[in-house]
C-alpha cells in the first residue's frame, strides 16, 4: 500500500455506516488506547472526529503488536477495513459512532511524550500551564470548537459586507500613533535614529483618509495594539471588525451593524436575541438605571435613586453623604427577604471591597413587617415610600448605598451581576443586546485640567450643539452609539467631524496647542480641506463578540495565541531581552531598573 504518497484517505470524522467494507487508511492522534485482553482498541483523533481502530491479533498480529505499544498523543497511520460495530457497542453521540475500523496495518509517524494536561475538556489546570502547551490545548475539543466558530464568524462577516458592497483593505500596523485612550506600543527606527513608528490602536484615521480617498464603503478584520490594563476582556492585541461608510446617518451604520449581529448570531449559534430592534437607550439613562455604559439587560434588577426620599428622617448614613452632595441608590433583590444576617454580611463585604461605606438593608417580612437599620429613624411613612419607589413586595430585600453617584453606580453594578447570578436570572442562551447613544462629546480630566474625548477625538456631534464648543463644551451631544452585549461592550463608533476648523476646535479643548495639533493630526486636517464627504462607521471587538458567542467567560478562549493577564507570552517567551547588537542598531541603550 502507498502509505508514503497518501497519508490519509478519509479523515477521523467521515465514516459512517455507508462506507462499511470500504478500504481506508487514517492519520491522526491517539485520543485512547483500551487493552482489552486480545482486542486492542484505539480512538484516532484529528481536527475533524474520533474514530475507533480495532486491532485483532487475528487480523494482523504486527498491527496488534504497534497498537500495544502506542500511547497517548502519538500520531499514527492505520489502514484497515471499516466494519460494523458488535451490536450494542454503537455510539450514538458519535458521527463515526456506527462503525470501526479493522486494523490492517499500523505505523507511528511520530511518539508523544506523555502530555502535561490529559486532551480532553473539563480539565481542572492552570492556565498559564494552558497558555505555556497551547498547541496541546488546542487539541482540546472545546477549544477546537473556539477556533473553528470564530473563523465562520469571521468569514459570515467578510460575506455580509461583500454582499453590500464594502471592500476589505488593509491598512498598516507600522504607523503614527493613533489616539484611543490608550498607551501606545512603540516600534525603534534602524534608519532615523530616536524616531518610532507607533502600532496602531485603531485604524481610525485611516479609514477616515478612506473616504475622503472616496472609497465609500471600508471593512478590515484589523489588530489593534494598547498597551493597556489587562483584564478578561482586554488583550494587548485584539481584533477589530473596523467598518467606516461615507455619506451616511446614525441609522445606516447601526442598522448595517444590526443586522450583521443577527445575521451571525442566527448563523453560528441557536441563542435567542432578547429584543429585535435592539433597544436604543441614552447614556444617561443606563448610568441612572444600571450604574454602567454595558449594561447586562438579560435581567431587570435596575437601580433606584432615592436621595429625595433619604433627606427625611435623620439617618446619619444618608444624612452625611447627602450633605456631601451624594447620591442614596437602592436596588430590589425579588423574594431574599429572607437572607440570613450571615448572607447579607457578605454581600456588605463585596460593597466595601468595591469601595462602599457599607450597605443599608430593608428586609420585607412575608406579613410586609419591615426589618432595617432605617426605621430607628424614619417614620413609618417615610420608609414606605422608599419601599414603594423601589416597587418592594413582601418576601424582599431592598439594599441602598448612599455616597458619591460614582461610588454608587459603580458598587450597586457588580452588586446587580452578583444578585443576578445568585438569583439564577442569567439565561446563558439569551443574547440581550442595545445601543446606547446619547454620549456627552467630552468630560472634564480634573488631573490634566483639560477636556477629554468621551470616546476619541474625531466623533462628531449634533449640529445645534456646535457652538457650545466655545461655551458649553460639557453639554454637547456627540453622534456616538455603542452597542453593547450581556454587559460587554461589543463595539463602538460615531458619526465623524470632517470639517477642519470644528476638528482644531475639539483638539484646542483637549489642551494641545497649535504646534501639537499641525504635528500629530495635520494631515488630517490637511485632508478634511480637499473634499471630506460626511462619514461615520463603527468597530466590532471580534474577541468579545466570539467570546460572547462561545459562552466563554473570557476573550483568551477565543484567541488561539492569547498574551497572559500581565501581558506576556508564557509559549515563545515574550516580550524578551534582546542582542546588545540590535539594541545598538536601534540606537537605543537600557537603563538600569532603579530598585
Ligand atoms: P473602541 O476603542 O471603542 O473604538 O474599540 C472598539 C471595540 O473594540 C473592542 N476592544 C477591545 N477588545 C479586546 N481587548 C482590548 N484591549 C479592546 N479594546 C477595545 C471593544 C470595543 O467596543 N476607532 C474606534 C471605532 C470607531 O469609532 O469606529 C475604536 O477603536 O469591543
Ligand atoms: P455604621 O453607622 O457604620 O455602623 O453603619 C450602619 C449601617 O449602614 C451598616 O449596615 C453599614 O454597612 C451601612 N453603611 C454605612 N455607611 C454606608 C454608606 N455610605 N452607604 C450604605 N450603607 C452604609
Amino acid at each position: 500500500m502507498a502509505f508514503a504518497v497518501h497519508y490519509r484517505t478519509h479523515t477521523c470524522g467521515d465514516l459512517n455506516k455507508d462506507a462499511i467494507g470500504q478500504q481506508v487508511t487514517l492519520a491522526g492522534w491517539v485520543n485512547r488506547r483500551r487493552d482489552h485482553g486480545g482486542l486492542v482498541f484505539l480512538d484516532i483523533r484529528d481536527r475533524y472526529g474520533v474514530t475507533q481502530v480495532i486491532c485483532d491479533p487475528e487480523r494482523s498480529a504486527e498491527a496488534h503488536r504497534i497498537a500495544s505499544e502506542v500511547r497517548s498523543e502519538y500520531v499514527v497511520q492505520v489502514s484497515g477495513t471499516v466494519v460494523p460495530r458488535l451490536a450494542g457497542t454503537e455510539n450514538p453521540n458519535l458521527s463515526t459512532g456506527a462503525i470501526e475500523v479493522a486494523a490492517e496495518h499500523i505505523e507511528i509517524l511520530n511518539p508523544s511524550r506523555t502530555t502535561p494536561f490529559p486532551i480532553s475538556d473539563n480539565i481542572q489546570v492552570d492556565e498559564s500551564l494552558r497558555l505555556k502547551y497551547r498547541y496541546l490545548d488546542l487539541r482540546r475539543p472545546s477549544m477546537r470548537e473556539n477556533v473553528i466558530l470564530r473563523h465562520r464568524v469571521v468569514k459570515a462577516m467578510r460575506d455580509y459586507l461583500d454582499e453590500r458592497g464594502f471592500l476589505e483593505i488593509e491598512t498598516p500596523i507600522l504607523m503614527k500613533s493613533t489616539p484611543e485612550g490608550a498607551r501606545d506600543y512603540l516600534v525603534p527606527s534602524r534608519l532615523y535614529p530616536g524616531e518610532f513608528y507607533a502600532l496602531p490602536q485603531s485604524p481610525q484615521q485611516l479609514k477616515q483618509l478612506l473616504m475622503v480617498a472616496g472609497l465609500d464603503r471600508y471593512f478590515q478584520i484589523a489588530r489593534c495594539f494598547r498597551d493597556e490594563d489587562q483584564r478578561s476582556d482586554r488583550q494587548p492585541e485584539f481584533t477589530q471588525l473596523d467598518v467606516e461608510m461615507a455619506f451616511v446617518a446614525e441609522e445606516d451604520v447601526m442598522n448595517l451593524i444590526e443586522g450583521l449581529l443577527i445575521f451571525l448570531i442566527q448563523k453560528t449559534t441557536q441563542k435567542r436575541i432578547k429584543q429585535i430592534p435592539f433597544p436604543r437607550l441614552s447614556f444617561s439613562n443606563v448610568m441612572d438605571r444600571y450604574g454602567t455604559d454595558h449594561p447586562d439587560l438579560r435581567f431587570d434588577l435596575p437601580l433606584v435613586e432615592i436621595s429625595d426620599l433619604a433627606r427625611a428622617g435623620n439617618f446619619g448614613v444618608f444624612q452625611g453623604a447627602l450633605a456631601a452632595n451624594g447620591t442614596v441608590k437602592g436596588i430590589r433583590v425579588p423574594a431574599a427577604g429572607s437572607y440570613s444576617r450571615k448572607e447579607i454580611e457578605e454581600l456588605t463585604e463585596f460593597a466595601r471591597m468595591l469601595g462602599a461605606k457599607g450597605l443599608v438593608s430593608l428586609a420585607i417580612g412575608p406579613a410586609g413587617e419591615v426589618k432595617s437599620p432605617l426605621i430607628k429613624f424614619m417614620s413609618h411613612d417615610e420608609v414606605q415610600a422608599i419601599i414603594d419607589r423601589l416597587q418592594g413586595e413582601p418576601g424582599d430585600l431592598l439594599l441602598f448605598v448612599a455616597d458619591s453617584a460614582k461610588v454608587c453606580n459603580d458598587v450597586l453594578y457588580r452588586l446587580r451581576g452578583k444578585l443576578a447570578e445568585r438569583l439564577n436570572l442569567v439565561d446563558p442562551n439569551v443574547m440581550a443586546l442595545c445601543w446606547v447613544v446619547d454620549f456627552p462629546l467630552l468630560h472634564f480630566d480634573e488631573e490634566g485640567q483639560r477636556y477629554e474625548a468621551e470616546h476619541n477625538p474625531f466623533s462628531g456631534m449634533d449640529e445645534a450643539h456646535i457652538d457650545r464648543l466655545d461655551k458649553d463644551p460639557l453639554n454637547i451631544r456627540a453622534r456616538q452609539y455603542d452597542i453593547i452585549c450581556n454587559g460587554y461592550e461589543i463595539g463602538g463608533g460615531s458619526i465623524r467631524i470632517n470639517v477642519s476648523e470644528i476638528q482644531k476646535k475639539v483638539f484646542s479643548l483637549m489642551k494641545l496647542d497649535e504646534e501639537q495639533i499641525k504635528e500629530q493630526f495635520g494631515h488630517m486636517l490637511e485632508a478634511f480641506e480637499y473634499g471630506a464627504p460626511p462619514h461615520g462607521g463603527i468597530a466590532l471587538g471580534i474577541d468579545r463578540l466570539v467570546m460572547l458567542l462561545a459562552n466563554e467567560d473570557s476573550i483568551r478562549e477565543v484567541i488561539a495565541f492569547p498574551k497572559t493577564q500581565s501581558a506576556t507570552d508564557l509559549l515563545m517567551h515574550a516580550p524578551s531581552p534582546v542582542e546588545e547588537k540590535q539594541l545598538q542598531e536601534l540606537h537605543l541603550r537600557v537603563m538600569e531598573e532603579d530598585s
